[in-house]
Order: structure tokens, then sequence, then C-alpha cells
């Protein structure tokens, strides 16, 4: 087996996650590689979502029987989980959504409901980026065409990074908010904050940063990003689907007006007007995810238990040896970053002429599963000129020995196409 330095015990790991005992198609062992789609889930997470439903589940915020406040105990104890995770000033500035594409749709429609000086208008102008997820695009798009405001983005160089050589004209004193991905799904670009940064701040402009891809890989620190909100989703982190975070500085949320109104989410309310409670639930109308929260702060647990950093050097140990090993497939090109600086443990390529979807299938045949398409990132696959990319993804639990599997996978593909 290969030894590479930096891995976790991933034998005892695995032993977490019991889908990765999976055997798929004639026998073969799961070889689970699409983590960027959705993580897995370990026990402590299920059982934590079982003994949610087991023991405590009452609605919260609402009862005073013993059930409803051991339920918005557990909810509001995994809203400091979160906080204390991301290194939030404070746990009021921590909302719960349902996933980051709802955290990003809510940043726009608080931009696009307020008031000066945070409104956004026929004058004002909007940033993103040409490597965002579609879920960092139609909400400006859709605030872009409602208001007036102009979409700019910055593109990308050949090798997959940001194109940041225009950033003074990109960024202007026009700029009501920029948006960007922190690392690319499709890609695996780490993005520099820190130059997109100093330059809104120069204009003033607010900064939103798409953490998904981010948060279940690395130590995220909002405070060290000094960026005005953070979106990330739970499926990702080992959580379970159905719950996401939008981190926001406490002085915008008291500001900007809430999306989406709703019980729980009001201070009063009369047949003429109503007033808001304080945030974060100003921005949580309705029963919220409960038990989905909860499995989160249990994900977070798992995940802070192994350590963020170790997490980080495992993954970055693998992506360096996958981007070595997929060198050596003939007629391999990988779309971004061909070395393991400043990446991700996402990787796309395209197979020769072979297309992703047959790339995708003769993997998957092979018990291998991966990505194909155009991961919702599509002006990324318009800008390299290609329909779309195969995408293999690392996580905790991947071992040299997965991409050894993948490696040898393409090489089947490579034959059975001829
Ligand atoms: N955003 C997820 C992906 O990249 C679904 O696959």
């Amino acid at each position: 087996m290969t030894q590479l330095s930096g891995l976790l015990d991933t034998e005892a790991i695995r032993k977490d996650f019991p889908v990765l005992d999976r055997v798929v198609h004639d026998g073969r062992k799961l070889v689970y590689l699409d983590n960027a789609a959705t993580s897995q889930k370990p026990r402590q997470v299920l059982d934590a979502l079982n003994e949610y439903y087991e023991r405590y589940n009452a609605n919260v915020h609402r009862g005073v029987h013993v059930l409803a406040e051991e339920a918005t105990a557990l909810y509001e104890g995994a809203r400091d989980k979160v906080a204390e995770f991301i290194n939030a000033p404070s746990r009021d500035e921590v909302i719960f959504t349902k996933n980051a594409s709802e955290s990003l749709n809510l940043v726009a429609n608080m931009l696009g409901w307020a008031d000066e000086p945070y409104r956004v208008d026929h004058e004002t102008e909007i940033v993103i980026t040409e490597m965002e997820h579609h879920s960092n695009i139609v909400p400006w798009q859709l605030l872009a065409q409602r208001t007036g405001a102009k979409l700019k983005w910055f593109g990308l160089t050949d090798d997959g990074r940001l194109d940041l050589s225009n950033i003074d004209e990109i960024i202007t004193e026009k700029t009501k908010i920029v948006s960007f991905v922190l690392v690319s799904n499709i890609l695996g670009t780490v993005n520099p904050v820190e130059a997109i940064v100093r330059r809104a701040q120069e204009v003033g402009a607010l900064v939103c940063v798409d953490a998904s891809q981010a948060a279940p890989h690395m130590p995220l620190d909002v405070q060290a990003l000094q960026a005005d909100f953070v979106a990330f989703t739970g499926h990702k982190m080992c959580g379970p689907t159905g719950i996401g975070v939008l981190w926001g500085r406490q002085e915008l949320l008291e500001d900007l007006p809430p999306f989406l109104g709703g019980g729980e989410m009001i201070e009063t309310v009369s047949m003429h007007s109503s007033t808001y409670a304080p945030a974060p639930h100003k921005f949580e109308a309705g029963t919220p995810p409960i038990a989905q929260a909860v499995g989160l702060g249990a994900a977070i647990d798992y995940l802070q238990a192994i350590g963020m950093e170790k997490i980080l050097a495992h993954e970055h140990a693998l992506t360096q040896y996958a981007v070595e090993r997929l060198a050596q497939v003939p007629d391999l090109r990988i779309i971004g970053p061909t070395t393991a600086e400043d990446r991700g443990a996402a990787i796309s390529f395209t197979l020769g002429d072979i297309h992703p979807h047959d790339v995708g299938q003769v993997l998957d045949e092979q018990g291998i599963a991966v990505r194909v398409g155009h991961h919702c990132a599509r002006p990324v696959c318009l800008r390299y000129g290609i329909p779309a990319t195969t995408r293999a993804s690392f996580y905790l639990y991947s071992t040299p020995a997965e991409i050894d599997a993948l490696v040898d996978g393409l090489e089947h593909v490579r034959n059975f196409f001829g």
C-alpha cells in the first residue's frame, strides 16, 4: 500500500462510516469519490439523529413542557457549536437555513429589500466570479434583474485561478456587494480572499463568501476572513441534509430586513404591521430544521475530535498524490490547478474525447462513485470549451488505495473506448 505522510488513521475512521462497507455491482467494494457533492455520515451523527427523535422530539422556542425545553436546548446548543467552529464573535450571528443555496439567497434578498446604505439599485454594481456554483450566480442575477443593478464578474486564468489583474475596474465605488467562493467545487481552486476583501473594503462594499467546499475541509475562521457574510452547508461536512448556515456580522443582521416572514421571527404582530425578533430568529421563520441542526452539531463534534488541521493535511497529501497519479494517465487533462498548492480535494478532468458521462458510467460499474456533468458551475465548462468534466473528490476517510483504484478504473475506461 502507498505510504504518504500526513495521512489520518483511515482504517479507524472508516469504521465510523457504515456506508463505506457497501458492496455495489457484482461484489465490488464501494470507492466513494463524490464527497464534494455530499459527504458520508459517521455513526455518531446517525446516532444523534436517532436519539433526538427517540427521546427529545418537540418544537423549539414554543413550549413549556420538558421535551420542548430539551429540544430547544439541543437546537440552540447546535448554534453554539457552529459559532465556536467558525470562531464567530457571537452565537447570534449564526442563522440556520436549509442549505448554502438558501443562505446565499437570503443575503441577496436582505440586500434586495434593504434601505440605504445597503440598498442595491440601478446605480449600483454586484460582483461575483466566473467560477461560482449556480447558487452564487442565480440569486445575484435575480437581484440585478429586479433592481436594475449591474452584475460584473472576475474571469478565470487558463490554469483555473481567478484573474484579478483588473480588480480595480471590477470592484469600484459603485460596488455594493462582492460574493465569491472560497474553494471552487469544480476546479478545486482556493481563492485569495485577502486581496478581494482588501479591495472591497477600500470601496465600502460588503463581502459574502461561499464556504461550502471549505468548511468541511479546513479550519474556518470568519473573523480572520474579514467577510461580512459566510455561507455553508451541513451535508458536505458529515452532517445531515436540510441544514445550512449563514453567518453574518451582528450590526448587519440588526440593520437588514428579513426575507421570509412567519412564526417565531416576530416580536409583535397586529393586523396592520409587525415588528421582528432580534437576529438570528428574525431570519428563521417557521419551524426550523431542528433534528438536522442537532445532527450538524454532532458532525462538528466529530470533525473537531479529529481536528480540522489534520483533515486539511490528510486531504492535501491525497490531492498531491492524486494529481501526480492522474498526470500519468494518457489523454487526461485536469481542469483547474495541476498542483496541490492552493487547491482543495476536488479534481475535475477530461479524458480524451470520451464523454464524462461515459467515464462516470464505466467507473460506476467498477464500484467507483464520481460526479460527472457541469457540477452546477456551467460557466466554468463554457470558459474551458468543454461540455462537462469527471470530478473525483476526497474527504477524511479517503485513501491512497482509492486513488489507485480510480487510476486503474480510468485505464479500464480508456481500454473500453479503444
Ligand atoms: N454543490 C455540489 C457539488 O458540487 C452538489 O456536487
